[in-house]
């Protein structure tokens, strides 16, 4: 299991709980992992899941950046550019080995959430608590 522990707040609260949504669905993923129960429709059914809530969680982290006028907008959407391209490569339906799939998915996905949130939406968080200070 992937534990969502205080390392990872970047101080905007909203962000976070969503950050911690993402985190608890990518654990249903290793939750079937280890119980070694693999079944299409429920990978399906996650995948699915995962998919809706980045796309409504980076409009939100976008839409908040155009509003606060963020100065490293554009580099920050390209990352997130970066992960939408991934994320429609994954097959799902041609999974010859799920559970390499399903390791080699979760790891993809857990590096660019941890090293997304660490660096590029914490420098978002930064702004945004120095903005509101003044
Ligand atoms: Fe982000």
């Amino acid at each position: 299991m992937y534990d969502w522990t205080d390392q990872y707040h970047i101080n905007v609260k909203e962000i976070d709980k969503q950050h911690e949504v993402l985190f608890s669905i990518i654990n249903e993923i290793v939750e079937m992992l280890r119980n070694e129960t693999y079944d299409f429709n429920r990978l399906y059914e996650i995948m699915v899941k995962l998919d809706d809530y980045v796309v409504e969680h980076f409009r939100f982290e976008e839409q908040l950046m155009l509003i606060e006028s963020y100065p490293q907008m554009e580099e920050h959407v390209r990352e997130h550019n970066q992960f939408r391209y991934d994320m429609s490569k994954f097959n799902i339906v041609d999974v010859k080995q799920p559970k390499e799939f399903l390791e080699g998915g979760l790891e993809y996905l857990m590096k660019w959430l941890s090293n997304h949130i660490m660096g590029t939406d914490k420098k978002l968080g930064e702004f945004i608590y120095t903005t509101k200070l003044i």
